[in-house]
């Protein structure tokens, strides 16, 4: 199927299904499509937090009642994309590797081997974007001994980059550049392929933007926090996409990045406790109020839970300039924020039904654009989601008669 009839498909499906991935069980008791599928509400409300963590990278494969499955189908169909995340064999030098966290430098191979196997057409000169210490770029600069721009804001990045790319005798320099300002747009160059692992959401949307104003050759892209942009609603890249029946917030860019595969048990226990206090206040300040509406927590530093339930409620209460009877009995009162938080993990796994589909959507949006533009586009996965869930790949490439005639 092409990219655009995938798009509307997916477009369409996304939109019936609003009131799924929209809802947020945090913020409601009672989410609006309960009622309509009260089986699934009462099934997913019975299980425990152990569970819901279970489930949570992979809701799929649950059995809870209709449509829960049937929704998971669809969705894996929608999200289906070539596997190129096959292990890399070669071997490079240590000190290429050196500093880097192990996961870091396996997302770097994969990319790196994923992209080169991808492009039909030889590569010049390498642009890292947004490149930190451009541990990519030099990797792919070094594999084929061609030069390479690293485009970063952090002066101190560019500066270690550079000692590292001297000890590889490289053709390499670490501009520091604010790639979102036209003054760093001047540096590409039509002979260039650039790559980007995880530049964020207004940074590689203006890669895209700027790689296809200049006819740069090749780009490889790994996207990452879609919801970093400027404005608070989403504008499609695509001509296809801005004629879509979805209309993105800034906030619905949010629901792709909330999956935690990397968090250790202790800090996903700290996060745990936080938010189950957060739902004891939520309960207490309903209940004293006779009120049935949400109040936003601030997020607290670790050290406020130190001091137990009854402090850190007392705190949101005079952050809000409430004065609350205090509840009967604070452990009571614990104890339902916890069950509450084991209910609001289990209705979300409906709403992690939508996060890769939704991701999609916007890699779509991308990818068509990049189409709309002239370059022949792939898209795929270049490392396993252990390694990081945001392992998609776009490969976009001028075929080679356009490259020439706009050099
Ligand atoms: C998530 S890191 C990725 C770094 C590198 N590509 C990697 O994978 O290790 C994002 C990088 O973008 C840089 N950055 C953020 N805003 C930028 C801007 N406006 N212009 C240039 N670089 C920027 C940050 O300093 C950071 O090094």
């Amino acid at each position: 199927m092409n990219f655009a009839e995938r798009f509307q498909q997916l477009d369409a499906w996304l939109a019936a299904h609003q009131k799924l991935w929209r809802a947020k069980p945090f913020i409601e008791h009672q989410c609006t499509w309960e009622n309509q599928w009260p089986e699934l509400a009462t099934w997913l409300r019975k299980r425990s937090l152990e569970q819901a963590e279970q489930a949570h990278t992979q809701p799929h494969l649950i059995h809870a009642p209709a449509p829960f499955g049937e929704l998971a189908r669809t969705a894996i169909a929608f999200t289906q994309v070539p596997d190129w995340s096959s292990q890399s064999c070669d071997v490079f030098p240590e000190p290429l590797q050196r500093h880097i966290p192990g996961r870091k430098w396996q997302q770097i191979i994969r990319f790196a081997q994923a992209s080169q196997t991808r492009w039909q057409q030889p590569t010049r000169h390498w642009v890292d974007w947004c490149a930190g210490k451009g541990h990519l770029g030099r990797l792919m600069a070094w594999q084929g001994g061609q030069s390479l721009l690293c485009l970063e804001q952090n002066a101190q990045l560019n500066r270690d980059g550079e000692k590292l790319s001297e000890s590889f005798l490289l053709h390499a320099r670490h501009q520091d550049a604010d790639v979102l300002s036209p003054s760093a747009w001047h540096y590409l160059a039509p002979e260039q392929s650039l790559v980007a692992l995880h530049a964020c959401g207004q940074l590689h949307m203006t890669l895209l933007q700027r790689v296809a104003a200049r006819g740069c050759a090749q780009v490889a892209l790994a996207p990452c926090c879609y919801n970093r942009i400027e404005g608070m609603d989403y504008m499609p890249l695509s001509e296809i996409a801005q004629r879509a029946k979805l209309k993105l917030s800034k906030d619905d860019l949010g629901l792709p990045m909330q999956e935690s595969v990397t968090a250790g048990q202790r800090t996903r226990r700290l996060r745990d406790c936080s938010m189950a206090w957060r739902l004891a206040f939520d309960l207490w300040q309903r209940e004293a109020q006779g009120s049935d509406h949400y109040l936003p927590t601030p997020s607290r530093p670790e050290s406020a839970m130190s001091q137990g339930i009854a402090a850190f409620c007392r705190e949101l209460a005079s952050y809000h300039n409430l004065h609350l009877p205090e509840p009967a009995s604070w452990p009571e009162l614990e104890q339902r924020g916890w069950q509450r938080l084991a209910e609001v993990r289990n209705l979300e796994l409906v709403r992690g039904l939508f996060r890769r589909p939704l991701e999609m959507w916007l890699l779509l949006d991308r990818a068509l654009f990049m189409q709309e533009a002239g370059y022949r586009v792939e898209i795929g996965l270049f490392c396993p989601a252990e390694l990081t869930p945001r392992n998609f790949l776009l490969i976009a490439e001028l075929p080679c008669a356009q490259a020439i005639t706009r050099l």
